[in-house]
């Protein structure tokens, strides 16, 4: 039973994809259990660029087999576009090839509308959601009157069911946000389409990743987001609508507990980012910004993958760190980015929070309100001058970056695996304790 479990410990868009694709070479099945077309997940390799953000990033890997697990929720009209995006790079995503969860649920227009519209509603208290539908679908699912993959399989009853959810949709639209109506029986006819084109897709893939462990294979769990956004664990409510911590995986695949991970890998940033409103206590503005930022020149800089957006940046957070290790049961840590910290004189790294004149090493009522904490900074740790986009060993690392990596491990309380000096599929240095 080897389950590998891969989460985001900060607000999303730590690497991930980078990371999945390189573990994915190892594993037979590749599996995202929650979020949905919300997600941006970049993955380089030679001179093509992926984008992911609906398909398993393990599917660059020809020998994988994907999955969508029931904990998501599914856009068909951005699931189209992505198959068809991998179309043009030779990668065919046929129902050989990838499996749906009967149980995930649909995004439908009406539920792009609602998140704009209620993003609009909140004004200045604004979430900053990618706009994709994510909150009101989960929320449809919760009010147990969502639309799932398994209505597609019966089209007379999908018609009826998309009818009255467009209905109700609009109703809200109407009423309490004074939006624009959308078209009942046109979007009904359109997802009667897309119906058509998913059915091979559907089934039950809990049954296949259970077999497939039971089998010694390798399934590989793909988190989305990162443990910052989890909607029970993240910083509420400036969170996504899913839970993207490791335990996330196994409901959202529909395992057991038997499964296992053998391995939970939290994949973090050298700094710390943010797109979309929060709390983020070691957020710098202005030049130290732009420095950690980048212009957006090298696709690499924090401009958002999904929407576009500048991210909000700052340095590394201990306290969160160590509030990840525990929430998910990580096993390691990969660091990445580290290339982008090079010509630093220094580099500040939160270890605990002040308040109320009191040193804080962890947070008492997890991350909702970190508003009284001010970040402690009092490991400046030296920096290093030299480019390491070209480090393979970690002999190559300069010794300030590897005690950097050695402050991580030991305010984090597990070891760093690897670390990542650029978005190359050979740009991994493994580390040496
Ligand atoms: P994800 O959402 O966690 O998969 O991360 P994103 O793909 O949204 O953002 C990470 C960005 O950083 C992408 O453009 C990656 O190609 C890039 N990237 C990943 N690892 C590294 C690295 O070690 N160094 C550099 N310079 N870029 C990286
Ligand atoms: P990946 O998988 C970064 C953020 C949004 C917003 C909040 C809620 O690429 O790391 P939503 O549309 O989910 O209702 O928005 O969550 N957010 C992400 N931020 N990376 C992501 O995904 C994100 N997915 C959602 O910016 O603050
Ligand atoms: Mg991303």
């Amino acid at each position: 039973m080897t389950l590998v479990i891969v989460v985001g410990t900060q607000w999303g868009d730590e690497g991930k994809g980078r990371i999945v694709d390189l573990l994915a070479a190892e594993a037979a099945v590749v599996a995202r259990y929650n979020g949905g077309d919300n997600a941006g997940h970049t993955v380089t390799v030679g001179s093509q660029t992926f984008k992911l953000h609906l398909l398993p990033a393990g599917l660059i890997h020809p020998h994988t087999f994907g999955v969508l697990g029931n904990g998501m929720v599914v856009n068909p009209i951005s699931l189209l576009k992505e198959m068809e995006m991998l179309r043009a790079f030779g990668i065919v995503v046929d129902p050989e090839r990838l499996m749906i969860s009967y149980a995930a649920h649909l995004i439908t227009p009406g539920h792009k509308a609602l998140d704009a519209a209620q993003e609009r509603a909140r004004g200045a208290g604004q979430i900053g959601t990618t706009g994709r539908g994510i909150g009101p679908a989960y929320t449809d699912k919760a009010a147990r009157r969502g639309l799932r993959l398994l209505d597609m399989l019966d089209p007379v009853a999908f018609r009826e069911k998309m009818r009255t959810h467009i209905r109700e949709a609009n109703v809200q639209l109407h009423a309490f946000y004074h939006a624009e109506l959308l078209e009942i029986e046109a979007i009904a006819a359109e997802f009667e389409g897309y119906a058509e084109v998913l059915k091979p897709y559907i089934g039950d893939p809990g049954a296949k990743i259970s077999e497939a462990l039971a089998a010694g294979k390798v399934v590989l769990a793909e988190g989305a987001q990162g443990t910052l956004l989890d909607l029970d664990h993240g910083t509420y409510p400036f969170v996504t609508s899913s839970n993207p911590t490791a335990p996330g995986a196994l409901t959202g695949l529909g395992l057991g507990m038997q499964a296992q991970a053998a391995r939970v890998v939290g994949v973090t940033k050298s700094f710390q980012t943010r797109v979309g409103a929060g709390p983020f206590p070691t957020e710098v503005h202005d030049q130290a910004a732009e420095r950690l930022r980048g212009s957006g020149a090298n696709p690499w800089d924090e401009f958002g993958t999904t929407t576009g957006r500048p991210r909000r940046v700052g340095w590394l957070d201990g306290v969160l760190l160590r509030y990840a290790v525990r929430i998910n049961g990580l096993t390691e840590l990969v660091v990445t980015k580290l290339d982008v910290l090079s010509g630093l004189a220094t580099i500040p790294i939160c270890t605990a929070y002040r308040s109320q004149g009191r040193q804080l090493r962890d947070l008492p009522l997890g991350p909702s309100d970190l508003s009284p904490f001010e970040p402690i900074f009092d490991e400046e740790l030296p920096g290093w001058q030299e480019d390491l986009t070209g480090a393979r060993t970690w002999a190559d690392l300069p010794v300030n970056a590897r005690g950097y990596l050695g402050k991580i491990a030991e305010i984090s309380g597990v070891k760093v695996s690897l670390v990542s000096v650029g978005p190359e599929r050979d740009q991994i240095v493994k580390c040496e304790d």
